[in-house]
């Protein structure tokens, strides 16, 4: 099969499209074949090694000395189950499927085998193969965040989400909004027209104002951009307020992956996606995300 290989950490020059062998389901794996996926900020940080200081070392340890031990980067997939192995009962030849493969990487690729017990779920009637891909990435990690800080428990609360444009911030913002909380976003001005879309009024345009100096106080203040500190956010927090920053460690579960399923179906949740690339052109797009500057997510696109 087609795969991305990561032959070393470095620019997106280091990645190669090469022929690889095709993966044999387990007893309990589903073998998919892969429609689309993302190239999101998680991928090109692993490809690049941006981690600061002692962390390089730690994550030389865990992910691989010179280069990723597992070659094919990318965690999300949206595709068709091929086969399945002889204990599967979850799903059935056919299906179609969504999900995360978070430290397993190995969905840029034509084809991956997950456990059927994994997180993976089939799709959303409504979704298109590039919708289903796109929602998981960001609204996994906003999930993990968001129920943190307890947003389901009372509606209204006031939340402030700084990095309001990126894949964990558009679905940090629908989220917020699907429990009623009364949401002010942190964007760039190039961000404001998205942020409005998303239906959010109280908009603080950073490259024009300082957040930090507004009189507004917060319940929750989520950095999902990870460019502020408690220290400097303490001020706008309401007594009992809840800061939380995306560079914090996250998990993702199969339960999150249904919550997104259900606010898809319910139209409470859309894909946000800024550019779509073909396989062949994921050096362009590892370039595109590394900018920092993409508005919700990117799509790569394995097959037709
Ligand atoms: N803990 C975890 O497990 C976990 C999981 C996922 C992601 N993350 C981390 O979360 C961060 C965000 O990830 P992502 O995938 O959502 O990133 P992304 O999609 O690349 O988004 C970056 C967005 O942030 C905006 N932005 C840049 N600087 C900003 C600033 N100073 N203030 C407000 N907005 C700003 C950009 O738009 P403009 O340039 O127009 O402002 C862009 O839309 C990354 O650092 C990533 O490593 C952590």
């Amino acid at each position: 099969m087609k795969a991305v290989v990561c032959t070393k950490y470095g620019p997106p020059e280091v990645l190669q499209i090469q022929q690889v062998l095709k993966p044999i389901p387990t007893h309990n794996q589903i073998l998919v074949k892969i429609v689309a996926t993302t190239v999101n900020s998680g991928d090109v940080r692993v490809r690049s090694l941006d981690v600061k200081g002692f962390m390089k070392v730690i994550i030389r340890l865990v992910l691989g000395i010179s280069k990723p031990r597992k070659a094919i980067l990318g965690t999300v997939f949206s595709g068709v189950v091929e086969t399945v192995g002889h204990k599967v009962s979850t799903f059935k030849v056919g299906d179609r499927v969504f999900g995360m493969t978070g430290f397993n990487f190995g969905t840029h690729a034509e084809y991956i085998a997950v456990n059927q017990n994994s997180n993976v779920l089939e799709m959303p009637d409504n979704a298109t193969f590039h919708e289903a891909a796109a929602i998981v990435f960001g609204g996994q990690t906003a999930i993990y965040f968001l129920d943190k800080a307890k947003i389901t428990d009372t509606p209204g609360k006031k939340i402030l989400i700084i990095g309001a444009t990126g894949s964990v911030g558009t679905a940090a913002i629908q989220i917020a909004k699907y429990h009623n909380a009364d949401i002010t976003a942190v964007c760039s001005s190039r961000g404001h027209k998205l942020v409005v879309e998303l239906g959010v009024t109280n908009i603080i345009c950073y490259d024009k104002e300082d957040f930090t100096k507004q009189a507004e106080r917060f319940d929750i203040i989520f950095d999902a951009v990870g460019i502020s500190n408690k220290k400097q956010c303490k001020k706008l927090l309401r007594a009992n307020g809840i800061y939380l920053n995306v560079n914090k460690y996250a998990s993702e579960t199969v339960q999150q992956l249904q919550v997104l399923k259900e606010l898809f179906k319910k139209n409470a949740l859309n894909a946000v996606i800024d550019k779509t690339f073909s396989m062949d052109e994921v050096i362009e797009a590892h370039r595109y995300v590394e900018t920092g500057r993409k508005k919700g997510n990117v799509v790569l696109k394995i097959c037709e």
